[in-house]
């Protein structure tokens, strides 16, 4: 584990800023999921098998996309009124591994996993490193928590081409979104993170959110490959 203690709120007691992100967030992003989001969590996750981790799952929309391939399912999400929303959805049987595997809601922040090493095949990262406040503390956590060769599939919005005119829009906009999305930064240079953090990336493309604004459309999505710790 890292010595990183978790960035948001794990208390069993959300605040009312909480609660209220909690209840839009859905209604906030169903019309992008409708435009395309939806299918892409599907196709993402269409490759997921074995025993996998999603970080910050959020209210949980990857949970219906899970394939039968999944044996073991760990969902963490470190925000009370967030995982509340999460454990209604389980409860409700809407979600969740195709397989009905084993299903467990953890509170961990990213960058503080309490996960052995090399425990997983699979982590699962969708709209959370634009959140997470140590997205390399975070990404670092998710290759230790790796088995060798095992992959991190990733859909993150990311900062605009460099020097670009959108680019300097999401600078602009980076405080006042923050606040309203909990934290989320639309200026995060996500892709670059991901880049530098010591994976072999298997795929990694770039795509565009429609349905949100445009500051947040800038997609990258892939799947990365742990490499074995003594090849780092
Ligand atoms: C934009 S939401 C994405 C939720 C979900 N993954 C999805 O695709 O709909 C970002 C999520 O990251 C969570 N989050 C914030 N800080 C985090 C951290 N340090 N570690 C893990 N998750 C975190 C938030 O609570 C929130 O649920």
């Amino acid at each position: 584990m890292t010595p990183h203690s978790p960035p948001t709120d794990t208390d069993d007691r959300p605040g009312l800023s909480d609660r209220l992100f909690a209840s839009i967030y859905e209604p906030f992003l169903a019309l992008g999921e409708r435009r395309g989001m939806a299918q892409r969590r599907r196709l993402l996750l269409a490759g997921a098998s074995g025993s996998v981790l999603e970080i910050g799952a959020g209210t949980g929309l990857n949970l219906p996309y899970y394939p039968a391939a999944v044996t073991g399912l760990t969902v963490s999400e470190p925000n009370g009124a967030m995982r509340a929303v999460l454990q209604r959805r389980v409860d409700a049987a809407e979600g969740g591994p195709g397989s009905r595997a084993p299903l467990r809601i953890s509170a961990a922040a990213a960058e503080s996993l309490p996960f052995d090493d090399d425990t997983f095949d699979v982590v699962v990262s969708t709209l959370v490193l634009c959140t997470v406040a140590d997205p390399v503390a975070a990404v670092d956590e998710v290759k230790r928590v790796l088995r060798p060769g095992g992959r991190f599939l990733v859909l993150e919005h990311v900062r605009g081409p460099s020097g670009s005119r959108l680019e300097r829009w999401q600078h602009r906009l980076a405080g006042p979104w923050e606040k309203f999305a909990a934290g989320c930064r639309c200026d995060r240079a996500t892709a670059d993170v991901l880049g530098d953090a010591g994976f072999e990336v298997r795929s990694l493309r770039e795509d565009s959110w429609s349905g949100m604004p445009s500051f947040v459309a800038p997609l990258v999505i892939g799947s990365l490959t742990a490499l074995d710790r003594g090849a780092c």
